[in-house]
């Protein structure tokens, strides 16, 4: 890229709110050597002079092209064509011209008018910075900060011209995208032209009722808000119309069914489909630049870099309840939504996993209230009512979703598509497509077995008999949410125990599970009743706090209403075994699961040999252990616990990795690893790969090193344990996070 100032002399051509912006920004910045502007009204070109705005008034439009390596054209939209006729003989060579109408394709028909076709060196420009304000006095040197600016280059654009034109514009203040001509006029029709058409057309229709005094008199701020833009000028939008017709004509067609929708849903009293299509609404709008980046509303934290920065020592005290079980909330989300009727939930996690499950359902067409701190309403549709999402489903960093997904989506009427992060986008998916196909369902992996899963609506699945090769209650639990809709009894026998979230809820949603040992069974075609469900402190990221105060010296805890399922207390079973003080307190059943207080304090920890039969049960919580581990005396080893390899990262080697980082050896192993206790965890950088039990398990083992621990890529903790930053410091772990938002 050239450096400062990427033009010599820059002529603006219609010095309104945006061309007289520009100049002024160019002359500002010194992106170029001169600005020279011309209007075809005399008045303001005179005022554009005496403002500063531009460096030169040119008396014809000629002679502010002729000398000119940059050429703007900032004139209505539909005076584009008689423009270009004008300056077409004057243009310098190598002369660039680019525009800053908000239609594209009209611009380029009107540059192959007059140049029979598009040559390289036009790059047809739209800065996304309008104003209801309009004409010289309102331009603006900082204008496009922190606004887009969309350029729409044809294959054949002059590279360097693109380059500069770009940095030009980003000497602004402004961001840069590309893309097609096309795409912007489909994309701008709907996010600007709907709008101010909206807008214009509301404040006529009710300037024109008799009691308009009345109605603009007390006109608040929604009124207000909402129809600023009605304020823009009329010529401007007017051509912008009829240039950008067919996809303005699109959209309005695609707006006009839904407020039929919405007039026949108030005519006849079906509360139902306001509230969900508000409740969507309201979603999407919160999460708006979420909804840019194409992700789903809460679950790309890809793009935030978070680091999380320990300083060594400290003691754990205080009294404090985790965050909501993570698998209970993404089934209470599912169930709830598959239920007749309306169910509460209360402890759900707002986590970024289980909140991308809850928006896929918004978007297959159930109304969910919230959540609000922990509460969410679900207003069931039924097994039977889910509708098809308008694209794909974005799951972004959860397994748990994909997988149950998965199940229920086989049986469902309509196509569907899942996707996920990074991170998700390796993790193996054929574990339930094979299954799931042997069932009738018809499913397509990505490469290698891996997501995105492209499903197919309109199967008929039979019940069939499933023995799990491996111990995952994911596989499980998607059998049996295919198995709600199969013909017959699916039945699936896990070689190990795993998670029973499913199977309890299910029986809480009144829909009877089948359990005869190691095997689980459903019969197809029931229905489940709506119930409300407390979800207890999610004993995962409970076991973060279990091992930091059995490590740090000095140190008692008391941690709230832990969710005890047997199935999934593998690591206080280990914890104990290694000589943990774990106290189990007011222990109780609520809403099938049991919950207890538990109390821990610091113990001399002596290693052991992890029993087998406990790695399922405590599948999450081995980065945590290995901590636990390494603080122990003696050795501890892991084995039969390849899974590891395959969650969020490949959590034996990247444990071994972080701590080795810290200068603690350990012998990784194909199921496991061993590790000699007692070493010293040194100072360091770790990588958590964006797994956040990693990130957790560094920040704990911090209380025990003897340097600042510095733990990488940490923004994914949000997925499964929002506030652990907060309740850490709370606790006394000398935790600091940089950056995120
Ligand atoms: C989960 C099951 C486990 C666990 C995951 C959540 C669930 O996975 O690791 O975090 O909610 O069913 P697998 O069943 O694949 O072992």
């Amino acid at each position: 890229m050239s450096s400062q100032p990427f033009f010599r002399r820059v002529a603006v051509i219609g010095l309104g709110l945006i061309g007289g912006s520009l100049a002024s920004a160019v002359r500002k910045h010194g992106l170029a050597d001169e600005v020279v502007g011309f209007d075809t009204r005399p008045d303001e070109l005179a005022l554009a002079a005496e403002l500063g705005i531009i460096d030169e008034a040119a008396e014809t439009i000629e002679a502010a092209v002729r000398a000119s390596d940059l050429v703007v054209l900032a004139v209505p939209v539909r005076a584009t064509r008689s423009v270009l006729g004008e300056i077409r003989a004057a243009l310098k060579d190598g002369a660039i011209v680019t525009d800053v109408g908000s239609t594209k394709s009209s611009f380029v028909a009107d540059v192959e008018a007059v140049f029979g076709e598009l040559p390289a060196w036009v790059i047809p420009g739209h800065p996304i910075a309008g104003s209801e304000k309009s004409g010289i006095r309102a331009a603006r040197c900082d204008l496009f900060a922190n606004h887009k600016v969309i350029l729409t280059p044809a294959d054949n654009a002059d590279p360097s011209g693109l380059g500069r034109l770009q940095a030009l514009w980003e000497g602004t203040g402004a961001t840069v995208l590309t893309m097609s001509v096309g795409y912007h006029d489909e994309v701008l029709a709907a996010t600007s032209h709907l709008p101010h058409l909206i807008a214009f057309s509301l404040v006529d229709t009710l300037a024109g009722e008799d009691e308009n005094m009345d109605i603009f008199r007390y006109a608040a701020g929604g009124f207000r808000d909402f129809t600023r833009i009605a304020a823009s000028d009329p010529v401007m939008w007017h051509d912008i119309f009829l240039s950008n017709r067919d996809a303005v004509l699109r959209v309005i067609d695609h707006f006009s069914e839904d407020l039929d929708q919405l007039r026949s849903a108030i005519a006849g009293g079906d509360g139902g489909t306001l509230l969900r299509v508000f409740s969507r609404a309201k979603a999407a709008r919160e999460h708006f630049s979420k909804m840019l980046s194409g992700q789903a509303y809460v679950t790309n934290n890809s793009d935030k870099q978070v680091t999380f920065q320990m300083q060594p020592g400290g003691t754990v005290k205080g009294d404090i309840r985790v965050p909501g079980d993570k698998s209970m909330s993404h089934r209470s989300i599912m169930l709830g939504a598959l239920a007749e009727g309306t169910t509460e939930v209360k402890g759900f996690l707002e986590g970024e996993d289980s909140l991308a499950t809850l928006q896929a359902f918004r978007d297959m067409g159930v109304a969910i209230e919230g959540p609000d701190e922990g509460f969410v309403r679900i207003h069931g549709v039924g097994v039977k009512g889910l509708q098809a999402p308008r694209g794909p489903l974005y799951l972004g960093n959860s397994g748990t979703a994909m997988r149950l997904f998965a199940g229920l989506l086989a049986a469902q009427p309509f196509d569907s598509e899942l996707t996920g992060d990074a991170s998700l986008s390796k993790r193996p998916m054929r574990r339930v497509a094979e299954p799931l196909r042997a069932m009738g369902a018809v499913i397509d992996t990505g490469e290698g077995g891996r997501p995105p899963l492209k499903i197919r609506g309109g199967q008929a699945l039979s019940g069939i008999h499933y023995e799990m090769p491996v111990a995952s209650a994911q596989v499980k639990s998607c059998l049996l949410l295919a198995g709600l809709y199969a013909e017959g009894v699916t039945s699936v026998t896990e070689p190990a125990p795993t998670r029973d979230h499913t199977e309890r809820m299910l029986e809480g949603f009144g829909y009877h599970v089948h359990r005869d040992g190691a095997t689980a069974s459903v019969t197809g075609g029931g229905n489940l009743t709506a119930c409300e469900i407390d979800v207890p402190a999610d004993i995962s990221s409970a076991a973060f706090y279990l091992v930091a105060a059995s490590i740090a010296e000095d140190s008692d805890l008391t941690l709230r209403h832990v969710g005890m399922n047997p199935t999934r207390v593998g690591v206080i079973n280990v914890l104990t075994q290694m000589g943990a003080d774990i106290e189990i307190m007011n222990d109780r059943v609520i809403g099938g699961e049991p919950v207890a207080d538990l109390r821990v304090r610091s113990a001399q920890l002596h290693g052991i040999d992890i029993p087998e039969e406990q790695v399922p049960l405590a599948i999450d919580e081995f980065p945590a252990l290995f901590i636990a581990a390494v603080c122990a005396t003696g050795r501890t080893v892991l084995r039969g616990a390849e899974e590891l390899r395959v969650k969020e990262s490949d959590r034996i080697q990247v444990m071994a990795d972080g701590l080795a980082a810290l200068g603690v050896e350990t012998t990784v192993t194909p199921d496991g690893i061993i590790i000699e206790g007692g070493q010293e965890i040194g100072g360091g950088t770790v990588e958590s790969h964006g797994d956040h039990r990693i990130s957790m398990s560094f920040a704990i083992a911090s209380l025990r090193a003897s340097g600042p621990i510095q733990i990488n890529d940490c923004a994914n903790v949000a997925t499964s344990f929002p506030g652990f930053v907060d309740l850490a410091l709370q606790t006394g772990i000398r935790i600091h996070a940089e950056g995120g938002h």
